[in-house]
């Protein structure tokens, strides 16, 4: 048998006690509050140990108007007295009653049952009625207040009266009650055998160990299955949960994880990454710029060579873009537009012949917030640099990223950026929606990127934005969900898969 607490154990003698009850009754018997009882009983009939029967009762009461009319008569009544006391005339009787509706009320009555005659503008009674069903209900209804109507007798005098009454506004009022019936099941009673209140403890306190009172008792067992209000921990955001989830991905990959500032000059966000001075991307609406201008970025050798390689290729084998490139320009702030300005800084700092590197951050652009376009986003980013990398490494490291976060197929096709050859794109399908999700771009960076910071090996580099695949994860459609912070969503969105 499962276990029974205290308020089940007290309600099951309680209702052994008094037979079928409703929880008014046991509350009062077992002097357990209602909402205990109501607890219990609520218990009791999840395990099937007792059953609740509702059923409704239609009660019937004098309404206002019959209250008045007690005191002073049916309308029809009252009209029989004035004619008996010579009160004939058709005004005068009328000026007696309240109201003309009052008035005509007893009237029409009087006259349809014929006892009374009207004679121009003078009223004769014809015959007295006895004493009209109605008005034993009234007097009946008086006395006992709540009639069960189920419990009248059809065609009874007093059945006939209260339906003559019920046909008058506010004779009568009918309120429908619920009431319940809590019965024992077999299960119950047999249950009901191997209750013992006294025997068992309850709860585990120091006096119960100190008097050793446990040692001839018996512990109530605590029934682990109950049903139990949910409790919401504090927890981690879904994006952040997820941003923790690529982290160790790329770190079981082999990968280091680097960071950088938001503020960026124009130099490690464009220049360095050989996106020639007047490229769209560098417009106003596509970039923010923050007022001030960078200095000491970066050494002075290391500017002259990005300087000469988009004016003239430099030594890196290229013909750079032909134009004078302008110092000023490259030290202007902006709010980096993509983290790429971290994984290029972090090859001209450490210039190494081999390297796994990463970052999760968040990236600004000047964009209207549409549902799949926001003005702050993440982007995942990395590059790994060795003497014998190719596409090939690159398609494939990113292919196991993927199929570590669950998704297995997917798709590369050429593209271009100022500062990969060649570039691709990537997509991956994500079976739960049936839909292909544009994830990254990616390539290998040009000489013109990597030469003038002193970077000979291959660099594979790649970026793309991070909140797609929380979407996906979530099943949300509208990327602005992710920051409304809707206490239900936060709530609810799985911690793991
Ligand atoms: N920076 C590119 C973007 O924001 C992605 C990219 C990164 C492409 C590295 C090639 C190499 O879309």
């Amino acid at each position: 048998m499962q276990p029974l607490h205290i308020l089940e154990k007290k309600v099951l003698k309680t209702l052994e006690k008094i037979g079928e009850a409703d929880i008014e009754a046991l509350s009062r018997a077992s002097e357990l509050s209602v909402d205990q009882v109501r607890r219990a009983v609520e218990w009791l009939q999840a395990k099937g140990l007792i059953q609740v029967n509702t059923t409704q009762k239609t009660l019937i009461a004098l309404g206002s108007k019959g209250v008045e009319v007690l005191k002073e008569g049916l309308p029809e009544r009252r009209l029989i007295h004035l004619l008996k006391i010579g009160v004939k005339d058709l005004g005068q009787l009328r000026s007696r009653f309240k109201d003309e509706q009052e008035f005509s009320a007893g009237l029409g009555r009087a006259k349809r049952k014929g006892w009374i005659k009207i004679v121009d503008d003078n009223v004769e009674l014809a015959h007295e009625p006895n004493k009209l069903p109605e008005e034993e209900a009234l007097e009946k209804l008086a006395l006992r207040h709540n009639l069960d109507e189920d419990e009248l007798t059809k065609d009874s005098v007093l059945y006939n009266g209260i339906r003559e009454l019920l046909s008058r506004p506010n004779y009568i009022s009918r309120k429908v009650v619920k009431s319940v019936r809590i019965t024992f099941t077999d299960l119950g009673k047999a249950a009901l055998e191997r209750v013992s209140e006294e025997d068992e403890i309850d709860a585990l306190t120091p006096e119960v160990l100190i008097s050793g009172v446990w040692r001839q008792k018996h512990l109530r067992a605590i029934d682990v299955e109950a049903p139990a209000p949910p409790i919401y921990a504090g927890r981690r955001h879904p994006v952040q949960l997820f941003i923790d989830e690529v982290r160790e991905i790329f770190i079981s990959m082999g990968f280091e994880e680097i960071e950088g500032p938001f503020i960026q000059p124009c130099f490690w966000n464009f220049d360095a990454l050989f996106t020639p001075q007047d490229h769209p991307a560098r417009e106003m609406q596509d970039t923010f710029y923050i007022r001030g201008e960078a200095s000491n970025y970066a050494d002075i050798e290391s500017i002259r060579r990005v300087a000469l390689t988009h004016k003239d290729g430099w030594r890196t084998g290229s013909r750079g873009w032909g134009y004078e490139w302008r110092e000023a320009e490259a030290r202007r702030l902006v709010l980096r537009t993509h983290t790429t300005s971290i994984t290029v800084r972090y090859l001209a700092d450490y210039k190494p012949k081999e390297a796994r590197v990463f970052t999760v951050g968040r990236v600004f652009r000047n964009e209207k917030v549409t549902f799949k376009n926001l003005v702050e986003f993440h982007q995942i980013e990395g590059i790994a640099v060795g003497p014998r990398l190719t596409l090939r490494d690159l398609m494939g490291l990113l292919s196991t990223f993927y199929k570590r976060l669950g998704l297995e197929r997917v798709k590369f096709w050429p593209t271009f950026f100022p500062y990969t050859e060649p570039s691709m794109q990537s997509v991956v399908y994500y079976d739960r929606t049936g839909k292909w999700i544009e994830l990254c771009g990616m390539g290998i960076f040009r000489p013109e990127v990597t030469l003038p910071f002193g970077v000979k090996n291959p660099v594979l580099a790649w970026g793309g934005g991070l909140e797609r695949l929380v979407m996906m994860r979530n099943n949300i459609d509208d990327v602005r969900e992710l920051y409304a912070n809707k206490l239900s969503w936060l709530r609810g969105s799985p911690v793991c898969q």
